[in-house]
């Protein structure tokens, strides 16, 4: 009898055909996300589940319902959704999808970037509202992006293609911090590292990058936003409780930094009341930070990959250990 298996969001057909070869599966296929509730009755006797980070937490209650699961495979670089004791104590391994994302995710920050210095979304407005009738005062001029310093903080592996980006294509300056220093990434593209505050002082553009932990939960409060230059520009692609979300609206409302561009937030889809809705300097894009066809279809399938291996009794590819 083949395993089975519960698919927490739709996939693509080629990754279903895959699974089908080796699981007995059902798929969420419905437009709104599944929520908690449902996702416990659907794996009350599964061996496998597939999701993301963002659908709902792995923890004990949960595992206590889902007495069968053998593995929980990530559809998603993100693992934060694991509570890795309760897995562990329960023998349910966990996986995810690194480094087949991190293309995607650079291009868009430095879309991001260039959206952010050259006022790209605001004056698409400008035009579209019928405002273009005289020439381009300095009022509407931009910042250049080559050139500029730009601060990464969390240099895994979507920080490596973003540093090579910005030095081979933009010429910036790259400073980063990280956990642990990245020799070959300084020997290679000639990045630097230095602590926080230096770099948080030193860039002009900051863009967070971490993984989602205790250590990295507000990472940037109100005192981490004083530290940055008033002209630069804050960007978050990581998640969004990285952020103290309350001390970026203060930062923004005392215009302690010129903008900011974000791509996760604290409640996700965003309320829409939220303050950061309200600034003009501010970009917001609904998490997309790995969201093109073909950079999910090869999240999904590795995901899938994972999950085979799981339920073969092999270790994964991607087994998260800590
Ligand atoms: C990831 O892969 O973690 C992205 O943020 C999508 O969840």
């Amino acid at each position: 009898m083949l395993p089975k298996v519960f698919i927490a969001k739709p996939i693509p057909q080629t990754v279903r055909d895959y699974l089908g070869k080796f699981c007995e599966f059902a798929m969420w296929d419905k437009e709104r996300p599944i929520n908690r509730q449902e996702l416990i009755e659907q794996i009350s006797d599964r061996e496998g589940l597939l999701t993301t980070s963002l659908i709902t937490r792995i923890d004990e209650d949960l595992l206590l319902k889902a007495p069968n699961l053998r593995i929980v495979s990530n559809i998603s670089v993100g693992y934060d959704n694991f509570d890795l004791e309760a897995m562990r104590k329960r023998q349910v391994l966990g996986t995810n999808t690194p480094d087949v994302l991190s293309d995607t995710v650079a291009d868009l920050a430095i879309g991001l970037m260039l959206c952010s210095a050259r006022r790209i979304v605001e004056l698409n407005g400008f035009v579209k509202e019928g405002k273009w009738n005289a020439q381009i005062s300095e009022e509407l001029f931009g910042l250049d992006l080559h050139h500029q310093t730009l601060g990464i903080i969390g240099m895994g592996s979507i920080g490596l293609e973003l540093a090579r980006r910005a030095r081979n294509g933009f010429k910036m300056d790259v400073l980063y911090h990280n956990r642990n220093r990245k020799i070959v990434a300084e020997e290679e593209l000639g990045v630097r590292y230095c602590d926080l505050p230096t770099l948080l002082a030193k860039s002009d553009f900051v863009i967070l990058l971490t993984p989602l932990t205790k250590d990295t939960k507000h990472l940037m409060g109100y005192k981490e936003f004083n530290l940055m230059k008033h002209s630069a520009f804050f960007l978050n692609i990581s998640r969004g409780e990285t952020v103290d979300e309350q001390a970026l609206i203060l930062a923004l409302r005392e215009e302690k930094i010129q903008g900011a561009a974000l791509d996760v937030f604290s409640q996700e889809p965003i309320n829409k009341n939220n303050p950061l809705l309200q600034f003009q300097n501010v970009i917001t894009v609904p998490h997309i930070g790995s969201a093109t066809l073909a950079c999910r279809t090869e999240m999904a399938m590795l995901a899938a990959k994972n999950l085979a291996a799981g339920l073969m009794d092999i270790q994964p590819p991607n087994l998260v250990k800590e």
